[in-house]
């Protein structure tokens, strides 16, 4: 059975698409690619059907990855369908407990940064309204959080 992820952010076109792009690429290398199922959606629909934010694809294409997700906003049937569900910040969080259909589906939300292994931090900030800085210091965030994920994925099956 493949292990099914999905990442969430507001808006499905910044955090949550590049964090899908990191993840494939890293099971890619690992050789992991076939035991996981990685998807993202964002917790309003306002931006359904869109690529990710050009500045967020420029970003990542400058390390190598291809964002090519669809916007698309969380679905009730998401909380059963995927084993592990994955919020950036307190927003994500609170918007994903209200979701949740019950307690038992909200132990599968996870928070990103709990993750990470080099950086030290409860969020990863939405770079909407920043500049080039704030792009490439989400995809530092998600490299690492990836990797603990990775890590904590593999280590005990
Ligand atoms: P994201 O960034 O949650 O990382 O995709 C955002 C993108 C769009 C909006 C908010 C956050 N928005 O309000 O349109």
């Amino acid at each position: 059975m493949k292990k099914k992820i999905l990442f969430v952010c507001l808006g499905n076109i910044c955090r949550s698409p590049a964090a899908e792009g990191v993840m494939l690429r890293l099971l890619k290398e690992k050789n992991f690619e076939a035991e996981f199922e990685i998807d993202s959606a964002g917790i309003l629909s306002y931006h359904a059907g869109e690529l990710p934010d050009s500045r967020m694809r420029a970003h990542a294409a400058r390390r190598g990855y291809s964002l090519v997700h669809r916007s698309r906003q969380v679905r009730t049937e998401d909380f059963y369908d995927f084993d592990l569900i994955i919020g950036m910040d307190d927003r994500n969080m609170d918007d994903l407990h209200d979701r949740a259909p019950s307690p038992e589906e909200w132990t599968k939300v996870h928070r990103m940064t709990d993750y990470c292994i080099k950086f030290q931090t409860d969020h990863v900030p939405d770079p909407y309204y920043s500049g080039s800085e704030g792009f490439e210091y989400v995809l530092d965030i998600l490299e690492d959080a990836c990797s603990g994920l990775f890590t904590s994925l593999t280590q005990d099956s």
